[in-house]
């Protein structure tokens, strides 16, 4: 419906998207304000009408404010963010009145970000699940070292599961994978129906990340707006962000530019080669998305399956692991009560042993960030 016929502008829609938005979050104290405020604010809502099509959405003017406040701590709206005075720090009281300040003060600035960027996340928490579906495909091959691929791997933090700490807790005990001593930790619930009681993450061989818009760890401009896209009011989030970048920094994994579905084989070929000395004999391709393949349109996402039967043929084992929203991979069944194009994340693998598909097996669903996982099979 145009705008003249719907009786709305462009702006009073943005500004209903403020509105939504601080209503859905009430729990978030900063940008809950911020929100409300904008949504009653036209001349500092109207920013975002400076966004490429399809991209006026809330996260993207907080992302650009935050990255403002990230590069220019000096700024009366940077005293709210914990992000950059530190959470025992963060001001008290109202903040809209300084924050609204900063917005109409660099206007300019905050359009020209708007207008050039997308968000994007990695959310290293997502290693909890990361963790634990790397784990069961691999139960049958605890030893054999993995070659880990990630389809849309952003920054590529979650390709260093094992050099984390990640924590599955229960009534407070905690079952440990990954490296115990770590500087980064990640959290989790365990809500499995069956407590799990162990896993075990095998030794990785190699590692490398495919993404349309890969994220150079040495570029400090796309690691800020990577950081920018994070939520200062989730505890722990910025910071673990930030502890895992550090450690990424010292041995980074390979990224490739591409597309998840055209450049899959090539990118796994061209893996394999360089580990020559094994020969893919002894190896366990282990491909696996994590809220990327979603973004793929439906018809093609099939072709992943292809061409990981056809790379079956040389490595006697691929296992595809998957943490997308129900009905999204082609072939998984989906578990029990969920109803497909639900948002629930769900668990789940196709794999193949000396060049035959196995039964798809959906393990079960999880919090989007990792925050709880509850694993119902295999
Ligand atoms: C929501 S982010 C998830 C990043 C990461 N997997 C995580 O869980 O934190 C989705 C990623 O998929 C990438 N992506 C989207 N479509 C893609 C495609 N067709 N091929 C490769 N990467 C793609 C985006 O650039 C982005 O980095």
């Amino acid at each position: 419906m145009s705008e003249a016929a719907s009786g709305t502008t462009a702006l009073e829609q943005v500004q209903r998207h403020f509105a939504r938005f601080a209503q859905g979050h009430a729990h978030l104290r900063l940008y809950h304000a911020i929100c409300r405020g904008l949504a009653d604010d036209p001349d500092a809502a109207s920013l975002l009408l400076a966004a490429q099509p399809g991209q006026a959405r809330p996260v993207l003017l907080l992302a650009a404010l935050h990255d403002l406040v990230l590069r220019r701590p000096e700024l009366p709206a940077a005293r709210w963010y914990s992000s950059v005075v530190g959470r025992d720090a963060v001001a008290t009281g109202d903040p809209w009145p300084e924050v609204r300040a900063t917005i109409l003060d660099h206007a300019d600035e905050l359009r020209r970000t708007i207008a050039t960027h997308r968000t994007q996340t990695n959310e290293v928490n997502r290693a909890v699940y990361v963790a634990a579906a790397v784990s069961l495909a691999a139960r049958d091959l605890p030893d054999t070292p993995v070659v880990l691929v990630e389809l849309g791997a952003s920054a590529g933090l979650l390709l260093e599961v094992d050099r984390y700490r990640v924590e599955l807790r229960r009534q407070g005990v905690a079952l440990v994978v990954g490296d115990p001593d770590s500087a980064v930790t990640c959290h989790g619930e365990d809500r499995s129906p069956t407590p799990l009681a162990s896993l075990a993450l095998p030794p990785v061989a190699a590692r490398v990340g495919l993404d349309v818009a890969p994220i150079d760890t040495a570029d400090a401009d796309a690691i800020r707006w990577l950081e920018a896209c994070i939520w200062p009011d989730v505890p722990r989030r910025i910071e673990r962000f930030r502890a895992a970048m550090i450690l990424l920094r010292t041995d980074p994994p390979r990224l490739q530019r591409g597309d998840m579905v055209e450049d899959l084989e090539g990118t796994v070929e061209a893996t394999l080669q360089d580990l020559t000395s094994t020969e893919g004999r002894d190896l366990h391709l282990v491909v696996f998305s994590s809220w990327a393949l979603t973004y793929v349109e439906r018809a093609r996402r099939g072709f992943v399956a292809e061409v990981l039967a056809r790379c079956a043929r040389a490595v006697p084992a691929v296992s595809w692991v998957t943490a997308e929203p129900a009905g999204c991979v082609p072939g998984l069944p989906l578990p029990e009560g969920l109803p497909v194009d639900d948002d629930t994340t769900v668990l789940g693998a196709r794999r193949w042993r000396g060049g035959r598909e196995l039964a798809a097996e959906a393990w079960g669903t999880c919090h989007p960030h990792g925050e709880w996982l509850a694993v119902t099979g295999p």
